[in-house]
């Protein structure tokens, strides 16, 4: 089976291709990033540097290589940019997908796996954890372009027989992960590593669903071989809030470092709390880190790197 994973060069779809490569298929990525210089690069698999907001070239890739499966990793992950810039994002995550799923219908790929977002979609007001049957209402250009990603799948689905699996991710953090865009985890620990005061928004007491990257590479492997069109949350189901996941951190390096507080500008959702029960159910995915495991070995690989 041929799989193209977008964002291939990012921090999650980087796992993903080594767990594709690992379990055999065969691996095509595409990024806008300059591929021949990512320190990430895995040798099994074939890399093209592309803009996917470029459909002319979208075109060209898909008629070239013909993948079986498309898993759409590439997007603006920034909330704050998609605030400061509408355009950006909705080119980047809303012309990027049409451009995908229009190359798709066009030359015969068959499924589609795509990495949605369960910590933007969810009313923020709604019982919690949250489930896939939630009602949506995202609060930032951000959800609104995961949101609207996730229709023109399944509107695809339904006009030409695509097939899909949407995968709405809760937290996730791990190594490779890009600190330029401030991840509360990765940010902890370099200010940590570094005997630095770390920033702490708010109160600290925002929760978040955290999930070691890991446990979404066995989700998107299950999702290649699963056959119904489905959206499952992937989540660890657990509810930690900001300031406990700190102190975790905090423990685990044997630092003691008063954080400072400051308030955030930008609107965040304050609970989040998601339930996996579907995808353990159904496709037979369950998360192998707890929070403290998985943070551990994200610490080991910073000491390394
Ligand atoms: N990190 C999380 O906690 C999280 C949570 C929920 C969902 N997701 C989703 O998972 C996916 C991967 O996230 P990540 O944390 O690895 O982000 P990342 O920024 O590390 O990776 C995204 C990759 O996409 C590429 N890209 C962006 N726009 C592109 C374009 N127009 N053409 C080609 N390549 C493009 C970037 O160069 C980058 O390599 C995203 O779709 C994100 O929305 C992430």
């Amino acid at each position: 089976m041929k799989v193209l994973v977008t964002g291939g060069c990012g921090f999650i779809g980087s796992h993903v291709v080594d767990a594709y490569v690992d379990a055999g298929y065969e691996v095509m990525v595409a990024d806008k990033k300059k591929v021949h210089t990512f320190p990430y690069k895995n040798v099994g698999a074939t890399y093209f540097q592309i803009d996917l907001t470029d459909s002319k070239k979208v075109s060209e890739l898909i008629n070239e290589i013909e993948p079986d499966v498309i898993n759409h990793h590439a997007a603006n992950i920034s909330l704050s940019k998609s605030i400061e810039k509408p355009l950006y994002d909705a080119k980047n995550n809303t012309t990027a997908i049409i451009n995908l799923l229009e190359s798709a219908r066009k030359f015969g790929v068959q499924k589609f796996i795509f990495a949605s977002s369960a910590g933007a979609l969810y009313s923020k007001d709604s019982k919690l954890p949250f489930t896939e049957k939630t009602p949506t209402n995202p609060i930032s250009p951000y959800g609104v372009s995961k949101l609207a990603s996730e229709h023109y799948i399944k509107v695809y689905a339904s006009l030409y027989g695509l097939k899909y699996v949407i995968l709405r991710y809760s937290n996730v953090y791990g190594p490779r992960q890009n600190s330029k865009l401030k991840p509360v985890v990765s940010v902890f620990i370099e200010s940590l590593i570094q005997d630095k005061q770390p920033t702490i928004h708010n109160k600290g007491d925002q929760t978040r669903d955290f999930l070691y990257v890991e446990d979404i590479k066995s989700a998107n492997v299950l999702a290649l071989n699963y056959n119904e069109n489905e959206c499952f949350n992937i989540a660890s189901e657990t509810e930690n809030s900001i300031w406990e996941t700190y102190k975790i951190i905090e423990r685990i390096l044997k630092k003691n470092l008063e954080p400072k507080f400051r308030e955030k500008m930008v609107k965040e959702q304050h609970r989040s709390y998601i339930s996996n029960k579907k995808a353990k159910k159904k496709l037979g995915w369950k998360p192998r880190h707890t929070l403290r495991n998985g943070l551990i070995k994200t610490i080991e690989w910073y000491e390394k790197n």
